[in-house]
């Protein structure tokens, strides 16, 4: 009984978890943005030279090409404001799948 109570736990647990982020690795994306210096700029709730990543996650719920627009984002160095002053924004360096890890960290803060 307690078995397969806890097998149907489980299976309700994998079937809440089953959206688009299920794959998302929290602890390499939570990495790779502080080895990036991300947290610099970023923090998941709090604005600092750059939004909250669940104000952006916010900013893009439900748009389809929310991942495109991200790693271009990150990937190009487009012009950002920090302090008043324009410059580009951090480039990030990783492999094709750490990044789309990272994108898919941040969208579902
Ligand atoms: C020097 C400060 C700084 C650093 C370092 C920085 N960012 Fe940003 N970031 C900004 C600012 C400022 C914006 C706001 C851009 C705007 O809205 O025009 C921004 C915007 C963003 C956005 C939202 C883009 C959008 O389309 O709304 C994401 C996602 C993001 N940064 C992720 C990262 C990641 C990941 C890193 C690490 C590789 C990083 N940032 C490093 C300052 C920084």
């Amino acid at each position: 009984m307690f078995r397969q109570l806890m097998t149907a736990t489980a299976a309700v647990l994998i079937l809440l978890s089953g959206n688009a982020h299920a794959q998302v690795n929290e602890e390499a994306a939570q990495a790779l943005a502080k080895k990036a210096k991300c947290t610099k700029c970023h923090s998941v709730d709090k604005k600092k030279d750059g939004p909250a990543y669940q104000d952006v996650a916010e900013k893009y719920k439900g748009k389809a090409d929310a991942v495109d627009k991200l790693y271009t984002h990150l990937t190009t160095g487009p012009m950002v404001e920090v302090d008043g002053e324009k410059e580009e924004h951090e480039i990030l360096r990783a492999s094709d799948d750490e990044i789309r890890n990272l994108i898919g960290w941040i969208l579902s803060r």
